[in-house]
């Protein structure tokens, strides 16, 4: 067969998919081709090698020159909170005037104050907010993506919030997955009610975001004076029974048992987890979920002593990357730059942060069998570098480096800019 596009790449580099996410020493073993050629055939990648891969060219086959850069799959990142209204700068400046983040949402201040505008703004306004981020992080390499709810907490806004979310989807050529987090904070009109809200969003908006199919996933903030690890066990295996595979955002901030309700649900990923109880991690290798850091969230909240989560790694739990993005603890969703933290931050290998950014993080959104390798047959979504080697991702953190990205073999952007985003 013949390929309708051949890239010619300096180098080109990918997890090789084993059909199950990659972990311990497996987790640092990158496939690096240099001199090497992607053929894509319908959008799909046909075939990957060393040379000029002529074999896969007719007088049909357009030839794309990328000698002397890196290629790597589209960056998946399985953790966002995309769909929100207005930004927190005053919040960030209050913390780093010393403020805690729990104390400002026990005042009614972070969570509950996106919760307050996103409630207001209106549904075409929330759109428009969520493709520019879209075209923000296509910018950046992400070819797929999770989005949350969790800004409404109410069944009017959560239902808004997914049906953003679904129509972004539709219109911007990034894929996507979407999470049902009606369980991010207990809102105002709940206050000191906790379990009458859980009951709330188990009966009267869980029901419909299943029937109205707005959601693949269902999410909780499993966390110290917000919900308890019980409460995230019976919330989210009341998902479970309407379809809704577990996600849990655990153990961020203190150690919550979240690591262990994750196990103990079989959730497809557990995420944060920086805090999380030896025990926990033990039951995650052992219940194979997912432990998808966000190493930007610890970084812009200046989280301090915690232990290297290089752990996870030694205890056997496959690691995912993700960014978190959202108006207060990581207010990017770069995953470059979020990469280049874990490796400098969470003390990574590059090529564990590369498989956690890709193959990993497609495994936690069950979409591996499509995207976050180069494996013939999956979607052809490529990340071209301005770098000659990969791993000038670590060592130039910061720096603009994508050149160009394809999404289902279409070239999406070229020299840094967006030529086409549907
Ligand atoms: O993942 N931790 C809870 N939720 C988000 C933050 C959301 C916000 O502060 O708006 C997180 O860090
Ligand atoms: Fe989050």
């Amino acid at each position: 067969m013949k390929a309708d596009i051949l890239i010619r790449a300096g180098q080109v580099v990918s997890a090789v998919d084993k059909k199950s996410p990659l972990k311990g020493e497996g987790q640092a073993k990158v496939m690096v081709l240099e001199d090497a050629y992607v053929a894509i055939k319908d959008g799909r990648v046909l075939a990957i090698g060393r040379g000029d891969g002529r074999e896969y060219c007719d007088s049909n086959t357009e030839i794309h020159d990328a000698s002397g850069k890196a290629l790597i799959p589209g960056l998946v990142d399985p953790h966002t909170h995309l769909v929100f209204a207005g930004w927190r700068a005053e919040e960030f400046a209050l913390r780093l005037s010393g403020a805690s983040y729990m104390d400002i949402l026990a005042q009614g201040g972070g969570i509950l104050d996106t919760v307050r505008r996103t409630r207001e703004a209106s549904e075409e306004d929330l759109l428009l907010g969520t493709l520019n981020r879209m075209d923000e992080i296509l910018l950046t390499g992400t070819t797929t993506v999770e989005i949350k709810s969790g800004y409404g907490l109410d069944r009017e806004t959560e239902l808004k919030m997914l049906r953003v979310a679904k129509e972004a989807g539709r219109r911007h050529c990034l894929d996507i997955k979407t999470t049902f987090l009606g369980a991010h904070a207990v809102p105002v009109e709940f206050r000191g009610k906790q379990k009458e809200y859980l009951e709330y969003l188990m009966t009267e908006v869980l029901p419909l975001v299943a029937e109205q199919e707005l959601a693949d996933f269902a999410d909780i903030f499993c966390e110290q004076g917000v919900f308890t690890a019980k409460e995230s066990e019976e919330l989210l295996g009341k998902a479970k029974e309407y379809g809704l595979k577990a996600r849990l955002h655990a153990d961020e901030l203190v150690a919550s048992g979240g690591a262990e309700v994750a196990a103990e649900l079989r959730a497809l990923s557990a995420d944060h987890l920086l805090f999380a109880s030896p025990e926990g991690v033990r039951a995650m290798a052992k219940a194979n979920v997912i432990g998808t850091l966000l190493p930007g969230t610890s970084f812009f909240l200046k989280k301090r002593g915690y232990e290297s989560p290089r752990r996870f790694i030694e205890a056997g739990v496959p690691l995912a990357l993700g960014s978190d993005y959202n108006p207060g603890t990581c207010p990017t969703g770069n995953m470059l730059f979020v990469m280049a933290l874990g490796v400098l931050q969470y003390d990574l290998l590059p090529e564990e942060a590369l498989i956690a950014a890709t193959l990993n993080a497609a495994y936690s959104l069950d979409v591996a069998s499509e995207v976050g390798s180069l494996d013939t047959g999956k979607q052809a979504d490529l990340v071209i570098l301005k770098a000659p080697d990969y791993r000038h991702i670590f060592y130039r953190a910061g720096s603009q480096l994508v050149d160009s990205v394809y999404k289902k073999g279409i070239l999406k952007v070229k020299n840094g800019q967006i030529v086409n985003h549907n």
